[in-house]
């Protein structure tokens, strides 16, 4: 720990994308940092990135968080810090009998198995602490069904679920919880989805700097779920009231204007 620190952040999915920007507004923040990925060579390049800008100790600890033991060296240094923020996710677009259930299983591991994992040691450290905060990011993803992207959504749903439970969990304890739910964000993301961005209308498309402005913000005044832009608290919104076959029927023909 440096001698200006608010703590140490650990930062999944730390070398792309939402990670990444978290990683560098963090450390801007006066947080140390732990970086994980697969991606050695690109956390070592965020790290010296942000080394050369603010005096911050930062940490490169590659992983692959659907690897057991990979998972549980990284769950013991959860424990020990005070913001975590679980990034590392991805999404696959097709139909359910079409991708293979490999693939399938292998992005639950990472989006559910290992995000219950990290957020279960860090909130026991940080209660036992009595402090400390983590970041979850969901997706507008999970507020209805998606044909074409279904366990992806039903990850999303699991994720934004489990940790508006988890805040009132431990909220007592001085560990907040929250959940990130950005919508279709320009990152490595589409490509990993075998998606393309470019044919949504632009208003629809967000950056990372704004998902992660937003986040810090809704983090700082407390709040549960943070959700980045207008016209995504409207799809939230209108996910509640619209009937069930019309909320599948728009995000089928949404998903279906993301494939190449
Ligand atoms: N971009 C969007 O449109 C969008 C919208 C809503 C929600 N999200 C969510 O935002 C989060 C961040 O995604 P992003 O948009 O920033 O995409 P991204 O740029 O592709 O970043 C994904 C990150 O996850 C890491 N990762 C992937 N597999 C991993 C594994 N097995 N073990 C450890 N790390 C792994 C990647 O690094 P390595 O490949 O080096 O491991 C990378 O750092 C994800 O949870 C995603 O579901 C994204």
């Amino acid at each position: 720990m440096t001698e200006s620190t608010r703590g140490t952040a650990l930062i999944t999915g730390a070398s792309s994308g939402i990670g990444a920007e978290f990683a560098q507004r963090l450390a801007q923040r006066g947080y140390d940092l732990v970086l994980v990925a697969r991606g050695a060579d690109a956390l070592e390049a965020l790290a010296a990135q942000i080394d050369a800008s603010v005096p911050a100790a930062i940490e490169v600890l590659p992983a692959d968080l659907t690897a057991p033991a990979q998972l549980a060296m990284v769950a013991s240094r959860a424990k020990e810090c005070t913001l975590l923020v679980n990034s590392a996710g991805y999404g696959l677009v097709g139909d359910v009998t079409e991708l293979t259930g490999a693939d399938q299983v292998d992005m639950l591991r990472l989006n559910v198995e290992a995000l219950t994992v990290l957020s279960r040691e860090a909130a026991i450290g940080m209660s036992g602490r009595g402090d400390g905060a983590i970041i979850n990011v969901a997706s507008t993803a999970g507020f209805q069904p998606i044909p074409h992207e279904a366990v992806y959504a039903a990850s999303k749903a699991y994720v934004h679920s489990f940790s508006q439970a988890l805040a009132e969990e431990v909220g007592p304890a001085g560990v907040r919880v929250l959940s990130v739910c950005p919508g279709f964000t320009e990152t490595a993301f589409a490509a990993r989805a075998g998606a393309e961005f470019e044919r949504l209308p632009s208003v629809m498309v967000s950056s990372p700097e704004h998902v992660v402005s937003c986040a810090l913000s809704d983090l700082d005044r407390g709040r549960a779920v943070s959700i980045p832009g207008y016209l995504n608290a409207a799809i939230a919104a209108s996910s509640k009231v619209a009937p069930g076959w019309l909320t599948r029927k728009v995000s089928a023909q949404l998903t279906r204007r993301t494939q190449p």
